[in-house]
């Protein structure tokens, strides 16, 4: 069994505060992977996550990265201004300032200084050294791939097991080579096409919801499973109370690709700031400058109640999300 784990699930890493040390705690100690979304956490921060999870944990654990060298600004933002503010004009409000955004470098020297038991990445690829190095400490890396040639590509790295991330997968888009438009191969296919090209083990995701969908993984060769959408209504997850309200009662809506909330593509719910948006798509700055640009109209969405104005992340099967502890949803899939 991958990493001598009771369950063959991870939990996804989800950055910016759905996944908490007390999250990840409470799966790794079940026997399922935990995973920290490390992103955008500076380094001394993530050290402190690092240690607390240790402390609590008996099982191996995940610290998860974005690996790509973000663009630096300032960007042309007076288009994507006037129609932020014409689309959320009830919320008035104007657009935020990009932080200083720690480098990747940064935080995976705290990683490897950490000697983590599990290191995921996404976006892109660290370099060669740093993987060596890794592995040097006995640390278990895993890539993320969302198309063929990603998996070769992650192969040669020197990864020691590849996340297939399906289109119907919640959040962004793990795309590092090419448009991710042009790789939007659904979950089960791209776990079969993987497999016929590699023998490293394999962890299938998106749209991963239930008994039935891991039956079906694990059946296609998968070693493991990825699961996040069904993560996000756990009691234990940092969700925000009107996402999860969504996720459980806006069943009737659709969870779509969009760039709009960050300049990278991901898929969440269908609300009215991703209609307004579709037609602009060109005029929203990279990421990750538009997550903190778009900070103030978040804020002022959530303090009225307004789920038209924020990021709902989802996978396609968000419907068949359910309100349960981690203990029930990860004994519900076996
Ligand atoms: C809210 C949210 C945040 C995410 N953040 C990350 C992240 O920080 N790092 C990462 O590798 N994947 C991230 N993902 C993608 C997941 O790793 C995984 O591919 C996806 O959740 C699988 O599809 P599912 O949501 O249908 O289970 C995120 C997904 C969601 C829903």
């Amino acid at each position: 069994m991958l990493l001598g784990l009771k369950y063959p699930v991870i939990q996804a890493p989800m950055g910016r505060g759905f996944t908490p040390s007390s999250l990840v705690i409470a799966v790794s100690n079940l026997g399922a992977l935990g995973s920290f979304g490390g992103a955008f956490t500076p380094a001394e921060d993530l050290r402190k996550s690092i240690r607390e999870i240790r402390a609590k944990t008996q099982g191996p654990f995940n610290i998860n990265l974005f690996t790509e060298h973000f663009k630096k600004g300032p960007f042309e933002t007076a288009h994507f201004a006037r129609e932020v503010k014409r689309s959320a004009s009830s919320l008035s409000c104007e657009l935020g300032n990009v932080p200083h955004v720690p480098s990747y470098e940064e935080q995976l020297q705290v990683v490897l200084e950490e000697k983590v038991p599990v290191f995921s990445f996404t976006f892109g690829m660290p370099q060669r050294e740093w993987v060596r190095d890794l592995k040097k400490h006995k640390t278990f890396v895993i890539g993320s791939a969302t198309h063929l040639e990603e998996v070769r590509a992650l192969e040669d790295l020197g990864v020691d097991a590849i996340v297939c991330q399906g289109k119907e997968a919640g959040g962004h888009r793990g795309t590092f080579l090419g448009n991710p438009q042009d790789a939007l191969v659904p979950t089960f296919t791209f776990l079969k096409e993987a497999k016929r090209i590699t023998r490293l083990p394999l962890i299938s995701a998106g749209g991963i919801m239930d008994r039935s969908d891991v039956q079906k993984a694990l059946k296609e060769g998968a070693a493991a499973v990825q699961m996040g959408t069904a993560f996000l209504t756990c009691a234990e997850s940092g969700t925000p109370q009107l996402h999860r309200k969504a996720l459980l009662e806006w069943r009737d809506r659709k969870a779509v690709l969009t760039s709009a909330f960050s300049g990278k593509l991901a898929r969440a719910i269908e609300n009215q700031f991703i209609r307004d948006m579709a037609p602009f798509a060109k005029d929203v700055p990279p990421f990750p400058a538009t997550v903190f640009l778009l900070d103030p109209m978040k804020k002022a969405a959530a303090e009225t109640n307004n789920g038209e104005f924020l990021p709902l992340w989802a996978g396609e099967h968000f419907a068949r999300c359910k309100k349960l502890s981690v203990k029930e949803l990860i004994e519900s899939l076996f």
